[in-house]
Formats: structure tokens, sequence, C-alpha cells
């Protein structure tokens, strides 16, 4: 069984205050008998308050990037240790990342460590651009983010990794892949990449979400794959009604 796991990246948008009272809303309209997990992704500015304000709710808090290093002369940067005061998880490897800060697979896979190390919760993100689906190497892509992003990366405990397939032609687009597509791809793909690493029993039991232009009107199509364990959100989780729609929609 795996649990649903809906996560909002909020990206570089609201400030502290925007922040909590987003999470105020979401707080009072989340069932809590839910058996889905809702993460929030928000700048690291906010952390700290809404750690304070979610300390005994259901709601998880992620980062939606760490650095590869552990402490130092790296100005700018924030540690996965710093993180893991606030966070839960981490978002890695994300396709905005890899375009506009040119991080590449073995930086992702240095991240990874990093945040295992910290006690985080790697999310860690592929997915093929329209230029490589279109000339036929999305398989190849993905295969390659997978294997050199988590190369000789431990996982005994399933439920401390998180895959996230994000098409990056789907992200922000409103462009979708089809929903029985991504869950075919993910389990000829993706899952035997998985249990090539770390065995079929522990790939079985990792969650893969989608991601890209994922709404609350075409939530429940790729929740209701039994490939696809949950959703990365990105502009529909700035929305109190949207996000609380799509969490709706897993549960
Ligand atoms: P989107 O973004 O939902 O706005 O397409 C998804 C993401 O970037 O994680």
């Amino acid at each position: 069984m795996r649990i649903p796991l809906i996560a909002g990246n909020w990206k570089m948008n609201n400030t502290e205050k925007e922040a909590i009272a987003f999470v105020r809303v979401v707080m009072q309209r989340l069932d809590p008998n839910s058996d889905v997990e809702v993460l929030i992704c928000p700048p690291f500015t906010s952390l700290s308050q809404l750690h304070k304000l979610l300390v005994s709710s259901q709601l998880l808090l992620g980062a939606q990037n760490i650095s590869e290093k552990n402490s130092g002369a790296f100005t700018g940067e924030i540690s996965g240790k710093m993180a893991s005061e606030f966070c839960t998880h981490v978002i890695l490897g994300h396709s905005e990342r890899r375009a506009y800060y040119g991080e590449t697979d073995d930086l992702i896979n240095q991240k990874v460590k990093a945040a295992q190390k910290s006690g985080l919760i790697p999310m860690l993100c592929i997915g093929e651009t329209l230029e490589e689906k279109d000339t036929g190497l999305a398989t190849s892509v993905l295969t390659r983010q997978l294997k050199m992003g988590l190369k000789d990366v431990v996982c005994d405990d399933p439920s401390e990794m998180v895959i996230a397939y994000e098409p990056v032609w789907a992200i922000g687009t409103g462009r979708t892949a089809a929903a029985q597509d991504i869950s075919e791809l993910i389990a000829r793909v993706i899952r035997p990449i998985l249990a090539g690493i770390w065995g079929d029993k522990i790939a079985d039991q990792i969650r893969v979400l989608y991601g890209g232009s994922v709404k609350p009107e075409n939530a429940a199509s790729f929740l209701n794959q039994s490939e696809i364990d949950g959703a990365l959100v990105g502009g529909a989780s700035l929305s109190t009604s949207d996000f609380i729609g799509i969490i709706e929609k897993a549960s």
C-alpha cells in the first residue's frame, strides 16, 4: 500500500505573511481523517514561521532545494541540516533547477545524499523535454536521470524516498500527458530501474508522483491510475481552493 502524497511546490511565490494566511485556510479545510499526506514546499523565508504554525498539524513542510555541501563558505546556500530544522522533505532535481541553474545529474546525486545525511526525504524530479520526447529519447533520459541521480544512494525504507515524474513540456503549460501513458511509463521504465537499484520490494513501495499542470479538474484522472501515487503541484498549489480540490481528489 502506497499512501497518496500531494505536494505543493510554491516556487518563488508568497511572502511569509501570504504563506501564513494560505496555510491557515488549508489547515481549516483539511479533513483530519484523510488518508492523504499533504506537503507544502514554500520558499525558505517562510519555513520557520510555518513550522511553528504546523507543529501539531497533519500538514508537512518541504524545502525546494538544498546545497550539496554540509556547511562553510558557500554564499547564498542553505544546507540540508538547516532545512531539516523545519522540513521533512526536499524537492531535488526540479527541471527549473536543471534548466536555469545548470544542475547536473551528478550535482543532484550529491544533493540526494546530502538530504539523506540530514534526515530529509528526497523527492527526486525527473522528466524529459519536448524535444527529447519528440525524438524518442524520453526513456533514455529518464533512465539516465534516475541511474545518475540515485548512484550509490541507499534506500532501506521506501517511505523515505519519493520520485516525481514531471515531463518538462507539461510544467506550467496547461498541457498534460495522458494519465494512462504516465502510468504505463512508470510501470515500464521507472519502477524497473528502481528495482534494479534497490530490489523489487522497495521499488514496489516507493511513491512515484506525477507533476505537470495538475489541477482540480484533471487530478482524478491521474490519481485514479494505480501506478501514480500522488501529485507534485506547481501553479494550482498557489490557490487554496485549487490545492484543496486536488487533495480531495486524492482521498
Ligand atoms: P505546474 O508545475 O503544476 O505549474 O505545471 C509543476 C512543478 O513544477 O512541479
